[in-house]
């Protein structure tokens, strides 16, 4: 079945041919898997891959590359060599520093190249200066290996040998990661077609004599086809294959964006393994398929290692296509070569985890962190990489959103129904089809007449709008977008020069370049008030399509020969352009206000770095239980990537949802950081006031429970951007010893204070839990303990998603239902306090204006609880809690108080007590629940903002 992706009527209605209205259909069967290359259908993923297929042939192989002993120079925390190719001659420079914080970066780029190979991406992607560490001792020894200590401990050292060049990081004498291990190392130098000398090998002809023919790999190293279309790779090859093994490592995670599960699978042979790479390359997928290692719509090219007592990690700083094999082996696969350059070091007997990363283009930039822990490592990558901005308050709360709202009318109608039905949500969306013929920045004025007026009623109810804007610009004359761009030259090129245009939503378009430092100025500016007409303070902006999508282009996206400011191929710099995208529309928000509020901008493409810019959903899913199933392991794996703030389409976004898969995705989104409803042109209208009883009740509590939960969620949306310590958590995270853990991708820890396990399948109505550790745990609806350690059976009816509050921690929650986050701004809290099993627990409470950037002065309350030995504490966290920000801040919330204390696992008291900041002592009524053992403090009249209270349960 043929079905029309967009409403053909409008599209029509513009002046295009058959063949380009085609174009814009998409079926609506599953995903084209033949539209996106295979390794194989990759000229430099083949050739990377043969050379590794043909090192591991050779018993006897070594790697070509050896670093010439006397280019060697050992700085205090550098080390800096020349690497020669000993086939080509050619040479390399390698450059290895040893950064703060356990971290190493690794450079190798050409010594001599004919030209420059692109560099420029570290500049957006690097947030931070990076510091140097003080080495403690650097030796080179007569073998010519050297010996970097990092520190005085002899704990962690570098070890790097000479002939073949191998690097490997030990930790506790045992090798951790090691690079050029298995002698996959293959730099191609850039050089001239005339110049090139092609790899000729021996083949039978058809008379049996044996001739010399260019071998395999030659055939695409000038040109490349690809369906219709041929890239004409004006610099040849230019890629760079690396092996990157992780020692006594079974696990490897992250790399994202796939629709796969959370612990990445091998990719040649092995149990359940993928017959093809991980693919790095942003892509529009059409339906994509779930459990394939076919790229998506985001890359970011960090991968985590984790075993029982530690974790490693492996940035490859590079936004050019990048494909990712995975293999695991016991030690003793190792081939002879391999052997001999163990160091004489014991491997235990684990399984060890092998990659072989391969890029098309650029420097190899590659960063090696040693965490030791997984949140270690987190810390060192956004140490690099920046951490998540802190976002707006309603931001987390729950978006509506369709393909699309037709008009003002029917804005303000849906707003009006949430109402009606008491239900919460903060944010109406508005899709493609509220501009003027898909020129975004402009309204289709007879269906939104007034936008400005529909906006000021929805900022009555302290609601939010959001638009969409998407990279591509309709080409038309008459359209001022598309004229500024075409006249200062804004637009991506044709390598024979003049603008690229393609086809997307509005038809013929061009694509805003936005690696320009003008372009991205320019479009900065497009957001501001008087710019972006019928837009005020309260709208805030989605953009979509930024893979770049392009619906006539190879693989539905821009051609790799395109030219990018500084006359850079699109090719170098592909996963990079999304987060420029999502970059410049952030700042233009940022801008367009006297008092900076923190921008919201729901970007589709990602790499390295999006985290500085807003949130990310994982496109377009389809509705059924198998999509559901794996929004868990696809977020799990975004958050271990950096990128934490992220959620999918709920309930789907292609097809009708039944009343259950409805139900059971809201349940789960509740969990989920990014919160949006979203559908297809094509569907029925599925908002969840407009499902039957008991299932719109059912909703309505989910979504109550995801604003109850706000507080807890927005302190861990500040942890985060403090530490890149994610929300939503993989279980080993949080339990990183133990190993029945290490795959587990259907539950998930909230914080460090909740678990919970979506209910994933159709007519389940039980759940099967692993409740790790020895501390108990607390179901959040029924507050009934469960000390249990391993699998455990439990009911999950369908109003019920299983989850927990772990004994130990303190949960913060606004119980009080209100029609969005702004209504809760001065709500009194509920603390849950979940007992560990020595009566102990704590948690924390981080409180701002959930606007604007004063938080970054100091104006936020930062609140930590402490329950032992039968008394409440509180402590003030905040750095300079007397500085004016802070009191200022504390003063405007000075009568938020905590209203409700949940005691769970606790004894009945006979008597409870606040101990006021004056040392007044004043009794509170509490309520006793004997059959599940749970207290409730009623109103302690404790204030939030302030501390030196004490509550005495006695
Ligand atoms: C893309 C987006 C989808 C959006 C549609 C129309 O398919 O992924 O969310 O509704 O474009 O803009």
């Amino acid at each position: 079945m043929r079905l029309k992706l967009t409403h053909l009527g409008r599209i029509v209605g513009i002046t295009v041919s058959l063949a380009s209205c085609l174009t814009l259909i998409k079926t609506v069967e599953a995903v084209k898997k033949e539209d996106f290359k295979t390794c194989s259908q990759s000229g430099f993923c083949r050739r990377n891959r043969a050379y590794a297929d043909d090192a591991l042939a050779q018993p006897s192989f070594k790697s070509p590359y050896i670093i010439l002993k006397d280019s060697v120079k050992l700085g205090d925390s550098k080390v800096y060599a020349e690497v020669k190719n000993t086939e080509t001659d050619v040479l390399l420079t390698l450059d290895l520093f040893i950064l703060q914080d356990n971290t190493a970066r690794i450079r190798i780029n050409e010594k001599n190249p004919i030209k420059p190979r692109y560099d420029d991406h570290a500049q957006f992607t690097i947030a931070n200066q990076l510091i140097d560490s003080s080495v403690h001792k650097t030796s080179r020894a007569k073998d010519g290996v050297i010996t970097i200590l990092l520190d005085n401990t002899n704990k962690r050292k570098v070890i790097i040998t000479s002939e073949p060049l191998r690097i490997e990081f030990i930790v506790d004498e045992k090798p951790i990661v090691s690079l050029n291990d298995r002698g996959f190392f293959n730099f191609e130098h850039l050089r001239t077609k005339e110049s090139h000398k092609p790899k000729m090998v021996e083949k039978t002809n058809d008379e049996g004599a044996i001739e010399l023919v260019e071998a395999e790999s030659e055939k695409d190293l000038w040109e490349e086809s690809f369906k219709t279309w041929t890239d004409p790779k004006p610099n040849g090859p230019e890629s760079f294959g690396l092996d990157v093994s992780f020692h006594g490592f079974s696990h490897v995670y992250g790399i994202p964006e796939h629709s796969s599960s959370l612990s990445l699978k091998e990719t040649k042979g092995g149990e359940g393994s993928y017959d093809e790479p991980y693919r790095l390359y942003n892509t529009d997928v059409f339906e994509y398929a779930a459990d394939t290692p076919m790229s998506l719509y985001g890359a970011v090219p960090f991968m985590v290692a984790h075993q029982k007592d530690m974790s490693a990690g492996v940035f490859f700083m590079n936004p050019a296509e990048t494909w990712i094999d995975i293999v695991k082996t016991k030690p003793e696969q190792k081939n002879t070569a391999q052997k001999a350059f163990s160091f004489g070091k014991k491997v235990e007997d684990t399984k060890s985890t092998q990659t072989h990363w391969m890029t098309e283009a650029g420097v190899l930039d590659l960063f090696v962190f040693l965490g030791p822990s997984t949140k270690d490592i987190l810390r060192q990558y956004h140490a690099i990489t920046g951490t998540p901005s802190m976002p707006q308050m309603f931001a987390i709360g729950y978006h509506q959103s369709r393909w699309n709202y037709i008009n003002q009318r029917d804005v303000l109608e849906v707003d009006s129904q949430f109402d009606k039905h008491d239900i919460p949500y903060d944010v109406i969306w508005l899709d493609i089809e509220y501009t003027d013929e898909k020129k975004y920045f402009t309204w289709d004025i007879p269906k939104f007449p007034d936008a400005i007026k529909m906006e000021e009623e929805l900022e009555h109810k302290g609601r939010k709008l959001v638009t969409i804007i998407d990279p591509h610009i309709k080409r038309d004359d008459n359209y001022h977008i598309c004229q500024t761009a075409k006249d200062n030259g804004y637009f991506v090129q044709q390598p024979s020069g003049g603008d690229y245009e393609a086809w997307c939503w509005p038809g013929q378009s061009s694509w805003v370049d936005f690696s320009s430092p003008a372009a991205r100025e320019w479009w900065k500016s497009e957001f501001g008030f008087d710019k972006f007409k019928g837009t005020r303070e309260n709208v805030h902006i989605w953009n979509d399509m930024n893979e770049p999508s392009v619906f006539n282009g190879p693989e539905i996206t821009m051609q790799k020969e395109m030219i990018h400011y500084g006359k850079w191929e699109h090719r170098v710099l592909h996963n990079l352009y999304s987060v420029l995208t999502h970059y410049s529309t952030a700042e233009g928000i940022k801008e367009r206000t006297k008092v900076a509020q923190r921008p919201f901008v729901l970007s589709r493409g990602f790499y390295a770095g999006t985290q500085r810019y807003g949130p990310i959903w994982t496109g377009d899913n389809m509705v059924d239980w198998e999509s559901l199933y794996y929004t868990n392991p696809m977020i799990l794996s975004n958050s271990i990537a950096g990128i934490s703030f992220s959620g999918a389409d709920v309930p789907g976004f292609f097809g009708n949802p039944s009343p259950e898969l409805l139900v059971r995705w809201y349940q789960a989104a509740v969990f989920q950081p990014f919160f949006r409803g979203h559908a297809h042109i094509d569907t029925k209208r599925r908002e969840p006031y407009l499902l039957d009883e008991p299932y719109r009740s059912i909703t309505r509590a989910s979504l109550r429970e995801r604003y109850a939960l706000l507080p807890y969620w927005y302190t861990l949306f500040f942890e985060a951007h403090k530490t890149g310590v994610p929300m939503m958590r993989p279980m080993f995270m949080e339990f990183p010893e133990d190993e029945a853990l290490f795959t587990t991708e259907d539950q998930f820890m909230l914080g460090s204070g909740m678990l919970v396990k979506p209910v994933t399948s159709e007519g389940t109505f039980a759940a099967e839990i692993y409740f790790p550790g020895d501390q108990p745990w607390y179901d959040t609806q029924t507050f009934e303990k469960i000390q249990h350690n391993g699998y455990k059976t439990v009911e999950a009816p369908i109003e019920k998603v299983p989850a927990y509050y772990r004994g130990g921690h303190i949960i913060p929650r606004r119980e009080r239902a209100r029609r969005s986050t702004s209504g809760m701004k001065l709500d009194p809290f509920t603390l849950v306090i979940a007992l560990d099993n020595k009566g102990q627990a704590h948690g924390e409470l981080y409180l701002d204006d959930g606007e604007t950037y004063d938080f970054e002065s100091g104006a936020y309350v930062r609140t930590q609880f402490i329950y032992n030995n039968g008394v409440l504490t509180s402590k003030n966290l905040h750095e300079d809690p007397s500085s004016d920000a802070a009191t200022k801040y504390a003063a405007s919330i000075k009568d938020v108080r905590i209203e409700r204390i949940r005691l769970l696992g606790v004894e009945q008291p006979e008597h409870i007590h606040v101990v006021h900041p004056d040392a007044t002592r004043t009794p509170v009524s509490f309520e006793y629940s004997v059959a599940t053992g749970y207290l409730t403090i009623k109103d302690p009249k404790t204030l939030v903002s302030q501390g030196g209270w004490r509550i005495e349960i006695q």
